[in-house]
């Protein structure tokens, strides 16, 4: 059995993703980047809020891939040829990518994620299933620069297929989306993306998806202040922060957001803050496209031909971009 090859780039990662917090919590409206939600107890909280009823994302897109996967596959293949190398960003516990392993019928597969912990251990399962696949998982913050480390065993420099499903570039705002949406396009070789894009809805189905009864989304928010504690070395004391959840429908997007219940003062190793209660730090931005913007970016970011599939109430979008 072959084994999953791990790389992590970028040493200087923590450095950089603590110079991120310091600023973004001195800033006068404080805010920091969703990449601090996923330390490894945030992607298991992710993995809870895909199976609640009322975040109708994932399951919505998988049964998109149940019933037009074939298609897709198709699709893909008139373009890369019948065995791409598929390119997973953000893969988490890759089983989206997984779910397409026998249509698509990769010859090589690389998860990218920025909890490389998290991702050895699903790509050890993964190597299980698959014992002959070439499987390499790279723990990188690939939406600030995506450029796969040379050497990756069975990654050539022929077209793949680029992955990014579950509205993960809903979480950028629109210019940082396209510039994203544009790497990818380099990073494809002349290949295709397959993407996953959430479009505008009701805000009482957008606020119940994002503030669950459960309280697994607020458990979710809430940790980015643990990881904050260990990466920076703050004190922040969870009990005094709410979630907050709210439906901006003029910008088309659901902002998180961590209130202070109290006035509160947090430090850190070389900075410190007074936060005033019902202040709040912006922890995320969850951009919903429409079909027709969304398809407007893609050709922005340099793909000529686009496809999409959806479910039958159109709640969700899988586009396939290309050329
Ligand atoms: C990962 N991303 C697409 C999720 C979203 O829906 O924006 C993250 C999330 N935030 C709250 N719930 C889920």
């Amino acid at each position: 059995m072959k084994v999953p090859h791990i790389v992590q780039i970028e040493d200087g990662s923590a450095r950089g993703l603590r110079q991120d917090a310091h600023e973004g919590l001195l800033q006068a409206r404080a805010a920091i980047a969703p990449k601090f939600f996923y330390n490894a107890l945030g992607s298991r909280l992710f993995d809870a809020i895909t199976a609640l009823d009322a975040y109708y994302l994932t399951r919505t897109e998988a049964a998109i891939f149940a019933a037009h996967g074939a298609a897709m596959a198709h699709a893909v293949h008139a373009v890369t040829g019948p065995h791409p190398v598929m390119v997973d960003l953000g893969a988490g516990n890759c089983e989206k990518a997984a779910s397409l392993f026998e249509v698509i019928g990769p010859s090589a597969y690389v998860a990218v994620d920025i909890s490389v912990d998290y991702l050895r251990q699903s790509l050890l399962a993964l190597q299980r299933e698959h014992p002959a696949l070439d499987i390499s998982g790279v723990g990188m913050d690939f939406s600030q620069r995506l450029v796969l480390p040379a050497g990756l065993p069975g990654v050539g420099s022929g077209p793949r297929l680029m992955f990014y499903p579950g509205s993960s570039i809903g979480n950028f705002a629109p210019d940082q989306a396209l510039s994203l949406l544009a790497q990818m396009h380099r990073a494809a070789c002349g290949g295709a993306l397959l993407i996953g894009v959430d479009p505008p809805k009701s805000s009482r189905v957008l606020q119940a998806a994002y503030d669950d009864e459960l309280g697994v989304t607020a458990a979710f928010n809430l940790n980015a202040l643990l990881n904050l504690n260990a990466l920076l070395g703050a004190d922040f004391r969870v009990a005094q922060w709410q979630h907050v959840a709210l439906y901006n429908e003029t910008a088309s997007r659901i902002e998180m957001h961590l209130q202070a219940r109290e006035d509160t003062l947090v430090t850190w190793p070389g900075g410190q803050r007074v936060f005033r209660a019902d202040e709040r730090i912006h922890t995320e931005n969850s951009y919903k496209w429409s079909p027709a913007r969304f398809t407007q970016l893609l050709q922005e970011a340099g793909f000529k031909q686009v496809r999409r599939w959806s479910d039958p109430q159109d709640a969700f979008g899988v586009f396939l971009a290309w050329g």
